[in-house]
């Protein structure tokens, strides 16, 4: 990870944080062994040096050569100097380089940056997924504001000002050794420490909810790696870590600090003794887990987020999506209303920027896809989360999974008592299933291999993985959970389950406006047996019914338009477009 930050001359090189697999990848991508390589590269050396001199001699005459092209995109990186080429510490490193941009300049997707949110200056090969999502989904039918985009690129220069091991990071975590007494130069740099917590869903969402309270606060999200986060992640932002260093002075704490720690930000605004312990360590411990009390939830008071202000290191623990009730605050409200013109955009936007997976993971991904779902016409997902805590499956799920597929579209009704082998519609439908258990997969598979369909339509049933029950830290399990997720995503069509946020991050990353399926009760099939979502944000699912100004109660969801309550949870909140313009 140092080297990240020898020297910011060079072109970054996120591949010392992917592991080995991305060099033999090299290798074996160009097939070029190094006696080969170096051979072209003395040979191209001297065909570039003839291009160029042809070039000069034909200076305006050909804007549009291939040349002209392949130089641009080497001069635009701005790294890049005639000393790219000669001065390299490994010419062949360099060569490999350039014919990697000259080799992608022909493949690129239209729209590979998202409309502009994604920097243009990640390396494409330690994170493939960055550069090639694109090609696998859709056009998002949204576009990020040009303030949404500005915001992320300041925020990415404040990245790299302030990220592991700069200056201003040295002279801050300077601050936290000495308890905070000793006033070295003040540093302008303030952090946001996100601790890995709960599952991933939940990581996914708390992760997204810390980064957008540190665009707003000016802070700078570091995160603890925790069992798996730099496996399944790559670096999202630009030269320098996200990944808080493992030589952080207190990161032994971070298990320990819970709403008693004498650090906790409930305890301490409601004491009135601000100042007091709050400096003695030098961060503030803000709680906003499930069961965090009033205290704690004046997180949400501006009056209180003040007293955030100076802190430098702000640690935070969370299993909770809780942005819509930033949406609430004054000092807030109007950037986030500039920043997401459409309010239901808001993980939309800040997923697709942060999340992609990493080489293996969007190799399950890609090979998943391949095989069996780019053939079909439709692309459905079916994501199945049942709370009951028996083994399953239950005869009740499954009737309601089929109740909301087939009334509402997704699939279907087959022919019972059909001998006759109806004629074949050329329409195919691909339905991929996830599920703990592999019960309803193989139920509804077997329906549609055993009977035929009334519209003769061919549906094709899979289930990438079914893992019995979840398991919360387990390397493989989390990537194939992440894959599943994302390949949820890349449907046209999602049926999710009630109060999932493995959903939830489909949906959203997907600009997916999916089919809720209630939560049964009493196992009895709910009717009607889902629900169509009002927007494509996830719920919070433990938001703070208070009114700061008058310190009483109030319901949070009826408030502002913008800021309902949820689908599938009532006490929940959500953000939805107040226009209500819903896409499908
Ligand atoms: C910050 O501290 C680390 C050691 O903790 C050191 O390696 C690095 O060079 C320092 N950074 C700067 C910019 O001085
Ligand atoms: C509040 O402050 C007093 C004195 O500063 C201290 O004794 C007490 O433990 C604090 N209570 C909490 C909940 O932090
Ligand atoms: C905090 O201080 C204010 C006035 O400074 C006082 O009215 C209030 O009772 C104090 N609250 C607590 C919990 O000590
Ligand atoms: C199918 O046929 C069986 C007997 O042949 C009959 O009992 C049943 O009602 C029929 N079902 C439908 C849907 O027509
Ligand atoms: C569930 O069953 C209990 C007792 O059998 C009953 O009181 C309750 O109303 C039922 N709930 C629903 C939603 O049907």
């Amino acid at each position: 990870m140092r080297r990240l930050n020898k020297n910011y001359g060079d072109p970054p090189k996120f591949s010392d944080l992917g592991g080995g697999d991305i060099s033999r990848d090299q290798q074996t991508r160009f097939g070029l062994n190094p006696l080969k390589l170096l051979g072209c590269f003395v040979v191209c050396l001297m065909g570039l040096s003839v291009l160029f001199s042809i070039s000069i001699i034909l200076k305006d005459s050909s804007p549009n050569s291939i040349w002209a092209v392949a130089d641009a995109r080497v001069l635009d990186n701005d790294i890049a100097s005639p000393r790219d080429f000669g001065q390299e510490d490994d010419p062949m490193e360099s060569f490999v380089k350039h014919k990697k941009k000259l080799h992608s300049a022909g493949f690129e997707h239209e729209d590979k940056l998202l409309g502009g949110l994604l920097s243009s200056r990640l390396d494409q090969d330690s994170c493939l997924s960055r550069y090639e999502s694109a090609s696998y989904r859709k056009e998002s039918p949204y576009k990020p504001s040009s303030f949404l985009i500005s915001k992320l690129r300041r925020y990415e220069a404040l990245h790299k000002r302030c990220g592991p091991y700069t200056e201003s990071y040295n002279k801050t975590v300077g601050k936290l050794k000495s308890n905070g007494m000793i006033e070295e130069e003040a540093s302008d740099c303030k952090y946001l420490i996100w601790v890995s917590f709960s599952g991933l869903g939940n990581r996914i969402l708390t992760l997204g909810s810390a980064f957008l309270y540190a665009l707003l606060t000016d802070r700078v999200l570091l995160i603890d790696r925790g069992v798996d986060m730099d496996d399944l992640f790559c670096e999202p932002f630009p030269e320098v870590s996200w990944l808080l260093p493992l030589d952080f002075p207190i990161y032994d704490q971070f298990k320990t600090l819970n709403q008693k720690s004498p650090e906790c930000f409930g305890s301490i605004v409601s004491n009135n003794s601000s100042s007091s312990s709050s400096s003695s360590s030098g961060y503030v411990y803000l709680h906003l887990v499930h069961d965090y009390d009033a205290n704690d939830k004046l997180f949400f008071c501006d009056q209180d987020q003040s007293f955030l202000k100076n802190i430098p290191w702000v640690i935070m623990k969370s299993d909770n999506y809780f942005i819509p009730s930033l949406f609430l605050m004054p000092s807030f409200e109007q950037e986030l209303l500039t920043l997401f013109p459409d309010q239901q955009t808001v993980f939309h936007f800040l997923g697709r920027y942060l999340f992609f997976p990493r080489n293996p993971i969007w190799g399950l991904i890609t090979r998943y896809y391949d095989s069996y779902l780019s053939q079909a016409d439709e692309k459905i997902g079916i994501q199945v989360r049942v709370f009951d805590t028996r083994p399953g499956p239950f005869q009740y799920v499954l009737d309601q999974i089929l109740s909301c597929s087939l009334h509402n579209n997704f699939l279907p009704e087959i022919k019972q008592n059909e001998s006759s082998v109806t004629p074949k519609n050329q329409i195919s439908k691909a339905v991929m299933l996830t599920s703990l258990s592999s019960g309803y997969f193989e139920k509804i598979r077997d329906m549609y291999w055993e009977n035929p369909t009334v519209t003769g339509e061919v549906i094709q049933v899979f289930q990438p993985s079914h893992e019995g029950y979840q398991q919360t830290g387990k390397k493989m399990h989390n990537r194939k959970a992440w894959a599943e997720m994302y390949l949820l995503s890349l449907t046209d069509k999602l049926i999710t389950s009630s109060w999932s946020t493995f959903g939830y991050v489909a949906q959203s990353l997907g600009g997916l406006n999916p089919w809720i399926l209630s939560k049964p009760e009493n196992e009895t099939t709910p009717n009607p047996a889902c629900t169509k979502a009002m927007s494509i944000e996830p719920c919070f699912h433990a938001p703070p019914f208070f009114d700061c100004k008058k310190r009483s109660g109030i319901d949070t969801g009826e408030v502002v338009p913008h800021v309902r309550h949820c689908e599938d949870m009532s006490w929940g909140l959500k953000l939805v477009n107040p226009i209500g313009v819903n896409v499908a």
